[in-house]
């Protein structure tokens, strides 16, 4: 079977940056568009310049939006660090970005056979549905590492990458697309641990010692985060593995709704799972299964034939 047409649309970011790897591995990775949310947009269009040297991938990378549709950046320091890619040292990058704009990009290249896979803030997406509601109808699908069905990361209530951008997020689940939600409720399935980290080292390439110490860097974020250390959930390769592996995952579908004024649900996922006649139509496939043996399992066979 052909491998999917993809564009990533990412905020590298630790977990976006094994996401890129995957891209290049399982996928016709068509281009990558980097947007603000773990980091400046500076940060993240480097981080995936480097992720695109360490796995070969010689496509564009095209910077977007360096603000969430409404109010002010906040990058996830405490998780990805000041560079937004913190443990090894980060190489000079080979090949720069690509000149021009990620909404412009999505617009120009996103055809019927495309996934659009994001895993950062929904705010490209929303600016080039903004410009062209028929994006929507006229891609293959968009898988979204976002949400969740359960309990949030930045909040009680909200995830990351719906919480920085809510009016993006709400853009793109009423925009009537094909959509794949991949929520916190099964990334945190898909645990890396320290186990995990020192096979990536005994692999004995400089992917491997690099991906090894991102990863540690990134556990020594979570240690410090979390009530129960010793483990990370591996976030974004999820979505793109959606598109790549659908059958990794278990999805039901549902109407997903953002909140976007609530006082302590501000950017939450509402996913409605009652059982009832008359239920709003879903919008989405939401994952509620993840295999996450398979998915860490298909990433350190990506990492080791590097
Ligand atoms: O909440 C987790 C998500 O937010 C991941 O995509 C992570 O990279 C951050 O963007
Ligand atoms: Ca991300």
């Amino acid at each position: 079977m052909n491998a999917p047409a993809v564009i990533l649309d990412c905020d590298p970011g630790h977990d976006d940056f094994f996401a890129i790897l995957l891209a290049q591995r399982f996928t016709e990775l068509r281009g990558i568009t980097t947007v603000v949310g773990n980091t400046s947009i500076q940060n993240a269009t480097r981080n995936a310049c480097i992720a695109a040297d360490v796995c070969g991938f010689t496509g564009p990378i095209v910077a977007g939006s360096a603000w969430p549709l409404v109010g002010q950046p906040h990058y996830a320091e405490h998780i990805h660090g000041a560079s937004g890619l913190d443990g090894p040292a980060l190489p000079e990058i080979i090949r720069p970005a690509t000149e021009g704009d990620a909404a412009s990009f999505l617009l120009a290249e996103a055809g019927p056979d495309t996934w659009i896979v994001a895993t950062g803030p929904l705010t490209n997406l929303a600016l080039a549905m903004r410009s062209d509601p028929g994006l929507a109808g006229r891609v293959a699908g968009i898988s979204i590492m976002g949400g969740s069905t359960s309990f949030g990361n930045v909040t009680p209530a909200a995830e990351f990458n719906i919480w920085h951008d809510p009016e993006a997020a709400s853009i793109v689940f009423s925009s009537g697309a094909a959509i794949r939600m991949l929520g916190l409720n099964v990334t945190h399935t898909v645990l890396v641990d320290r186990g995990y980290t020192d096979r990536l080292a005994a692999l004995g390439s400089s992917a491997g010692s690099f991906s090894s110490q991102l990863l540690g860097a990134y556990l020594n974020s979570y240690d410090r985060i979390s009530g129960k250390p010793g483990s990370a959930p591996l976030h974004d390769p999820c979505a793109l593995l959606a598109v790549s592996h659908p059958d990794l995952f278990g999805f039901v579908a549902a109407h997903v709704d953002v909140e976007l004024d609530g006082e302590l649900t501000r950017g939450m996922t509402v996913v409605d799972q009652r059982e009832l006649a008359d239920l709003e139509s879903p919008n989405a496939q939401v994952a509620v299964t993840a295999d996450g043996p398979q998915v860490l399992g298909l990433l350190y066979e990506t990492i080791g034939a590097l």
